[in-house]
């Protein structure tokens, strides 16, 4: 299977996922990484592993559809079967997220649906929520509210604070997300009208 990536930073989720290519895990290669940001270490990452990158700086563009229709046109010339948003920081449109449907994949860094959006650690701590954790998640049009694939909770401990937080669930990204791609490219994952099928049983 082929699979895009789409970064905005530090790209430790996609190092991830080229890891566990290289160990054998995943019946799939990325054919290339995207950033939004020249400045990405993520793109030195996939430079490192020989990927393919591209930096398609949304600023240049005059709104979100123009960037997000060259996005598109980028991503389709590697013909995926899988886009991966990794650590993406720019909220796609409705249209590219339709085009993408069944075959686009996010990781937020809560026990969706708690959490959406930015600040989830401190968030999770002011809740009192007793875990926290992160969520893979196949992406629809709305924000953090695709239907669920794999989720790792952790439990919040007195004494935790926000980048306590985030570091543990952050080693728990790095396990399920492979694992997510694995099961996609393995053929075990499919997204239908009624929500995700994991080897032809409903999740
Ligand atoms: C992760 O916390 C992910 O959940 C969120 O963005 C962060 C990306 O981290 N969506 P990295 O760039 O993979 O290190």
């Amino acid at each position: 299977k082929r699979i895009v990536v789409l970064i905005s930073g530090s790209g430790s989720n996609l190092q991830a996922i080229i890891d566990s290519i290289a160990a054998g895990s995943i019946a799939g290669r990325i054919a290339a990484v995207i950033s939004n940001r020249a400045d990405a270490y993520g793109l030195t990452r996939a430079s490192n592993a020989g990927i393919d990158t591209q930096v398609m700086d949304h600023k240049q563009y005059p709104d979100r559809a123009a960037f997000d229709n060259a996005l598109q046109e980028t991503i389709d010339g590697y013909q995926p079967d899988l886009v991966v948003l990794a650590g993406f920081m720019r909220i796609l449109t409705p249209d590219f997220v339709r085009h993408y449907a069944g075959r686009l994949f996010n990781i937020h860094p809560s026990l969706l649906p708690l959490h959406k959006g930015l600040h989830t650690h401190q968030r999770a701590l002011e809740a009192g929520d007793p875990e926290h954790g992160c969520t893979v998640h196949f992406v629809t049009e709305e924000l953090d509210g695709g239907p669920l694939v794999v989720q790792a909770p952790i439990p919040v401990l007195p004494g935790d604070d926000a980048e306590s937080l985030q570091q543990r669930v952050h080693i728990l990204e790095h396990k399920i997300y492979p694992l997510a791609v694995a099961w996609f490219c393995a053929g075990r994952l499919e997204l239908t009208a009624t929500g995700v099928l994991f080897d032809g049983t409903p999740l």
